[in-house]
């Protein structure tokens, strides 16, 4: 595998826009290990983002074993992406409602890189080897930082992808645990051999690779090439500093209080200095993080739109199979004409009994229930459950009160980074019991033949 970049350049805004990336080239091996440090704004992110085939570039070519990969349709772009590129972010962007396996057999099922109990026994391999051979079945939630960012390395990697992209992937950790997660990846890289590039702000990080680059103001420019000496770089550095100045004159005495005034003085305009470089990069910080948060909001409304307006769904029937059970039978209509992956639908039934909600049992039919559907027009789901319920609330004489609560995952690609919307549903029904005769219910309601097994009732 090689990468290759070649003068990519990144516009913002309208022509001739303003240039976060400019002309960067860059060659990455399978194998290799590639370090970009640089200040915030200067452009990583988007440079990554350009490795990763995640943004097109305004100008230069990208070309991965001489594959042209904006020549790529969309749809051989994003196999392409989910094959060949793993991705781990600043935040673990972890799905809250699904267990680590889960997660990270994710990009396997969505991509259908393979079938699901290989992309399963991959996920648990992958936990293992990232420490969390016991924490498989744990939800995000109930991880610490360092676990969820174990588990997103584990994700990225599940593809077994030949590049790994990592964006500053630990710049929210402690320094201890930061460690640990680099020497994971440089670990996992020798075991993989996956081509690295590792973005971070820390030079001690950064000279761990084999070769290093700096971004300014979008220029990527290399650096020079880290001290083979094995002394620790940041001290290393100090000492080279020191001895790079003028050696130390033997001193005159000085008066007592002398050195402080002449430090006071001296401080005083680097302080002032120093005091406007940080609130320069924390206003630009405060700029960038609002545009960030602008752009987040205006992606999520985007999936809103789609996972809530461009998909229908609604109960289709319930059929008494006898003696309490039943099938419901649940649809999904692809409405809006967008493409829409669903993902673990998800269904339970409750019967209210008094004021509460009791949960009956609810078991998924053969098909709609495993892994990812590309929803196009309609799509059905069964259940069966079993509503033997005493003492159940009567709203209408006679019948049950009944809620089918379902959950899924929805996305516009079969390979999502990130781009998931959890919708959640709730359909009410009155259902019919049955141990009731139909003349006991026809002597309370009026019905123009045999009473209906279950009515729809309008959202609530
Ligand atoms: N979608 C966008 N639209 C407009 N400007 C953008 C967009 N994305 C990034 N920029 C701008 O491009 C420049 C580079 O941003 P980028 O995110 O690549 O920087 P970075 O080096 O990754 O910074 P950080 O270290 O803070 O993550 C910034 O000035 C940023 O405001
Ligand atoms: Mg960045």
């Amino acid at each position: 595998m090689t990468l290759s970049a070649q003068s990519l350049t990144k516009r913002y805004g309208a022509a001739p826009g303003y240039a976060a990336v400019r002309d960067a080239s860059l060659e990455l091996r399978r194998g290799e290990f590639i370090s970009i440090v640089g200040r915030s704004g200067s452009g990583k992110s988007t440079l990554m983002a350009m490795l990763g085939a995640l943004t097109r570039p305004t100008e230069g070519r990208l070309l991965l074993d001489g594959t042209d990969v904006w020549a790529l349709s969309e749809t051989q772009r994003a196999t392409f992406r989910a094959r060949q590129i793993g991705f781990v972010f600043q935040f673990p962007s972890l799905l809250s409602n699904l267990t680590a396996a889960d997660n990270v057999a994710v990009p396997a099922l969505l991509g259908r890189t393979m079938a699901a109990e290989d992309a399963y026994a991959r996920a648990r391999d992958l936990l293992a080897r990232v420490g969390l051979a016991d924490r498989m079945d744990a939800y995000p939630g109930s991880m610490s930082g360092g676990e969820q960012r174990r588990v997103a390395v584990a994700r990225a990697l599940i593809n077994a992808p030949p590049l790994l992209l990592a964006d500053e992937p630990t710049s929210d950790l402690d320094e201890d645990t930061e460690g640990d997660i680099i020497d994971l990846l440089e670990e996992l890289q020798r075991t993989e051999s996956f081509g690295f590039v590792l973005v971070t702000h820390d030079l001690e990080l950064a000279q761990r690779a084999e070769r290093s680059f700096e971004m300014r103001q979008g220029m990527l420019a290399a650096r020079e090439r880290p001290q083979l000496e094995a002394a620790p770089p940041r001290r290393a550095m100090a000492a080279r500093l020191d001895g790079a100045r003028a050696a130390p004159q033997p001193r005159a005495p000085v008066r007592l209080g002398e050195s402080l005034w002449r430090g006071v003085k001296i401080f005083l305009p680097a302080a002032a200095a120093i005091f406007a470089a940080i609130l320069a990069v924390d206003v630009g910080v405060e700029k960038y993080q609002a545009m960030r948060l602008r752009e987040r909001a205006g992606r999520v409304a985007a999936l809103q739109h789609l996972a809530l307006n461009s998909l229908r769904g609604d109960v289709q029937s319930v059929t008494d199979l006898g003696d309490g059970r039943y099938e419901l039978t649940t649809y999904l209509q692809n409405v809006g004409g967008d493409r829409i992956y669903v993902m673990a639908p998800q269904m339970r039934a409750y019967v209210q009994v008094a004021s509460l909600w009791q949960e009956v049992p609810m078991t998924p039919g053969d098909e709609g229930a495993a892994g990812v559907t590309k929803i196009e027009g309609k799509q059905t789901y069964r259940y069966r459950f079993d509503a033997r319920v005493r003492d159940f609330a009567q709203l209408l004489p006679n019948y049950m009160h009944v809620r089918f609560s379902g959950s899924m995952l929805v996305s516009p690609s079969s390979a999502p980074n990130g781009d998931v919307f959890e919708r959640k549903d709730n359909y009410y029904v009155y259902l019919k019991p049955f141990d009731v005769a139909d003349d006991v219910v026809l002597k309370r309601m009026r019905f123009s033949g045999k009473p209906p097994v279950w009515i729809p009732m309008p959202p609530h």
